[in-house]
């Protein structure tokens, strides 16, 4: 809708410009950039029962992706943002029932990474070249407000943007870690459907999450947000639900995750989220949201070996490879199967960068802050 009502002036004021123009080049001329402005505002708002229709028809998958990486070109660029992905511990004092880090799941050797440790990755992060780096945990008390701004502080004496992806606080926290320089928060919503919410968070409250989000945005976090697309039960229209609702909040980032059973969860035996279900949920809302980031996600990349490529052709401008030090990965075991738990930070750099170059694209290197 933005974009409509961006273009209906342009679109006057090129034809003001050019209405005594009686020479046909100048003609042609008019007739291109009318053109033009009518092919860039192919982003729109689809109603809820538009997105229901994508969702459940797989015969317009092809001009969906398509038009998502197109607006993805006009809005965003071609070049991708890396962001590199510490993930500090793997207590948590949450029960949600998809995850493998639950704290009820007895068969996971539980680490912590310490201040120094976490600062030597920063570092290494830094030498490759990341420009932002992502601190993501569970939701691990031993971490108060003061040890993470603490954290936060050393880290933003390099030259680095910053993300969080620690879960619930408070206001008054994560009010501190923003005065301590953090700049940015990732926390998916998961659904929007209550009901399925509270199904899957036992003990958990779908109004604090939202009280979170909004917390966060008023605190002038940019704000990231998402949801898990095959979730048991989740229907097509609560996933146009989630769309609908990351326009409302505005977000600046958005991440779509295949679910993926863990056997160590109470969702053991439930069926595995549908690839290009989630790659259709990360396409509308890249048509929706033209100029947020959108990560081509590792859960992807864990159903379809070659999944964060074609996000990356569908719609997606980021990426967050690993820089966690290789011996704890293999226990950061949300999901069973995950990409890169033998690899090192170096190897994953250079990978990514690869794949990258492969598709014509480039690695930027600002922070890659969402530009409205
Ligand atoms: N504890 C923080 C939180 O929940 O926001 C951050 C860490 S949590 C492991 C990061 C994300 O992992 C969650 O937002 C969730 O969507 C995703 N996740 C957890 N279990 C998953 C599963 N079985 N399949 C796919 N994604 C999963
Ligand atoms: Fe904990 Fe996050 Fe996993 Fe939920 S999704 S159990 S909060 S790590
Ligand atoms: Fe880790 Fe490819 S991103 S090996």
């Amino acid at each position: 809708m933005r974009t409509y009502f961006l273009s209906y002036p342009i679109l006057l004021m090129a034809i003001i410009e050019f209405q005594p123009v009686y020479q046909a080049e100048k003609f042609i001329f008019t007739l291109c950039y009318i053109c033009f402005i009518y092919n860039s505002s192919m982003n729109k708002i689809f109603s809820k029962d538009e997105i229901i229709e994508f969702l459940s028809d797989n015969l317009k998958n092809e001009k969906l992706f398509e038009t998502a990486d197109k607006i993805r070109k006009e809005n965003v660029g071609n070049e991708v943002h890396l962001r590199g992905l510490i993930e500090f511990s793997n207590i948590c004092r949450c029960g949600c029932k998809y995850c493998g880090l639950r704290s009820q799941n007895k068969n996971l050797e539980r680490y912590r990474i310490l201040k120094d440790e976490i600062l030597l990755s920063v570092q290494n992060a830094v030498n490759l070249g990341y420009k932002t780096v992502v601190l993501q945990s569970g939701e691990d008390n031993f971490y108060s407000a003061d040890k993470l701004c603490e954290i936060i502080s050393e880290i933003k004496k390099y030259d680095v943007a910053l993300t969080l992806s620690i879960g619930e606080k408070t206001y008054d926290e994560y009010r501190a870690f923003k005065k301590a320089g953090a700049d940015r928060y990732l926390l998916r919503i998961e659904t929007t459907d209550k009901t399925l919410y509270k199904k899957m968070h036992p003990k958990m409250s779908f109004e604090n999450r939202l009280a979170c989000l909004y917390n966060l945005k008023t605190l002038g976090y940019e704000v990231g947000t998402g949801c898990l697309v095959g979730l048991p039960e989740q229907t097509v229209e609560s996933l146009a639900d989630d769309i609908l609702f990351f326009r409302d909040l505005d977000a600046d980032m958005i991440g779509i995750g295949p679910f993926i059973p863990n056997e160590n969860t109470p969702l053991a035996k439930a069926q595995s989220g549908d690839f290009w279900l989630a790659l259709k949920v990360m396409a509308i809302t890249r048509i929706m949201l033209p100029t947020i980031n959108i990560p081509a996600t590792t859960a992807m990349e864990t159903l379809h070996p070659d999944g964060r490529r074609i996000a990356l052709q569908s719609g997606a401008n980021v990426v967050m490879p690993n820089v966690t030090p290789q011996k704890y990965r293999a226990k950061y075991e949300i999901y069973p199967n995950k990409i890169c738990i033998n690899d090192v930070p170096e190897k994953c750099r250079k990978c990514i960068e690869s794949k990258i170059i492969s598709i014509g694209r480039t690695v930027s290197k600002d922070f890659g802050n969402h530009k409205r």
